[in-house]
C-alpha cells in the first residue's frame, strides 16, 4: 500500500472508531441543524478533527477541504489537497440506522490519486490509488459485469435539502424505474460509489452532492473499471455536483435515459462547472 494511502487508512479508521464509539449513545449527542433537513453532531466534528490531526502529522504541507471545517492550507500552491467527508450519511447516523461512511480521497496536482471510503458498521474499507486498482478489505473488487439494464440494481439519492432539480429527478426516476430490477436509496453518497465499485448496484446517479461525498467513490469506481461523470458523460462531476456511475454499459444506458429530462438549468451547471 502506498505510504499516504496507509495514512488516510489509519485516518479513516479513527473517525471510524469515534463514530462508533458515539452510536452506542446516540440519545447524548447534541444536534444542530446547518440548514433544511442539513443536521451535524458533534460526532461530525470529532471524526473530521481526529482525521486532519493524522493527515497533518504526516503531511503538514497538504492543503485539506473537509466539510466541517472548510479549507486549511495552502491551496493556491500545495500540490496536495486532502478532500474529507468524516461521515457521510448523517442523517442514518443521528437515526441508528446503519448505512454511513467516512471519505477521504486525494489528489495531486488536481487528479484523484488515493482514497478510502470506511464503512464503520461493518468493518469495511474500501481503498484505491490511481493505477494499482480498488480494494475492499484486502481483495481486489470489479464493478458488475451486467449489461442489460433490465438486471440491473440501480443506486441513487433524492433530492431533499436543495430543490432546485427536483421535477427533472423525478421525471428520471419515473422512467428508469420500469426498466431495472430494483432501486436504492440508503443515504450515503460515498458509500453508494463504493458499492458501485464492488459490484453490489450496477449504476448510481445523483443531483446535488458536495465534492466530499464524491471524490473518494470516484477513484474507486475508475479503479475498479467503472465509469464516472456528470449527467452528461462528462467528467465535471465533483464541480456541478451531478454524478451518474456504473460498469461502462450500465453508464451509457443511464446517460440514455437521463438525457432527455435534463433541463437548461441543469445543463448550464455543467457549463458552469467546465469553465
Ligand atoms: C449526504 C449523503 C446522502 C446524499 C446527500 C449528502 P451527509 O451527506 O451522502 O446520501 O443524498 O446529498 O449530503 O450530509 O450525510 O454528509
Ligand atoms: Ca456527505
Ligand atoms: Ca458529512
Amino acid at each position: 500500500m502506498h505510504p499516504m494511502l496507509t495514512i488516510a487508512v489509519k485516518a479513516a479508521r479513527r473517525a471510524g472508531s469515534i463514530i462508533n464509539q458515539a452510536s452506542k449513545n446516540l440519545d447524548l449527542l447534541t444536534v444542530s441543524k446547518k440548514s433544511h433537513s442539513d443536521y451535524v453532531s458533534e460526532v461530525d466534528g470529532a471524526a473530521e478533527a481526529a482525521i486532519i490531526k493524522v493527515l497533518q502529522a504526516a503531511y503538514p504541507g497538504h492543503a485539506i477541504l473537509a466539510e466541517e471545517s472548510g479549507q486549511q492550507g495552502d491551496h493556491e500552491n500545495s500540490e496536495y489537497q486532502w478532500i474529507i467527508d468524516p461521515l457521510d450519511g448523517t442523517t442514518n447516523f443521528l437515526h441508528g440506522f446503519p448505512k454511513y461512511s467516512v471519505s477521504i480521497a486525494l489528489k495531486h496536482k488536481g487528479v484523484l490519486t488515493h482514497a478510502v471510503v470506511y464503512d464503520p458498521n461493518l468493518n469495511e474499507l474500501f481503498t484505491a490509488s490511481r493505477g494499482g486498482g480498488a480494494f475492499l478489505n484486502d481483495r481486489r473488487i470489479r464493478v458488475s459485469k451486467r449489461t442489460k439494464l433490465d438486471d440491473c440494481l440501480i443506486g441513487t439519492g433524492l433530492p431533499f435539502r436543495d430543490l432546485t432539480h427536483i421535477d427533472a429527478y423525478f421525471a428520471m426516476l419515473k422512467d428508469l424505474v420500469p426498466r431495472i430490477a430494483g432501486i436504492r436509496r440508503p443515504g450515503s453518497a460515498a458509500l453508494d460509489l463504493a458499492y458501485v465499485a464492488c459490484g453490489r448496484y450496477d449504476g448510481f446517479w445523483e443531483i446535488g452532492l458536495a465534492p466530499w461525498d464524491m471524490a473518494a467513490g470516484c477513484l474507486l469506481i475508475t479503479e475498479a473499471g467503472g465509469l464516472v461523470g456528470d449527467l452528461e458523460g462528462n467528467e465535471t462531476q465533483l464541480e456541478s455536483g451531478q454524478i451518474v456511475a456504473g460498469n461502462p454499459r450500465v453508464f451509457g444506458h443511464l446517460l440514455q435515459v437521463i438525457a432527455p429530462h435534463l433541463t437548461p438549468a441543469l445543463i448550464e451547471a455543467h457549463r458552469a462547472a467546465k469553465s
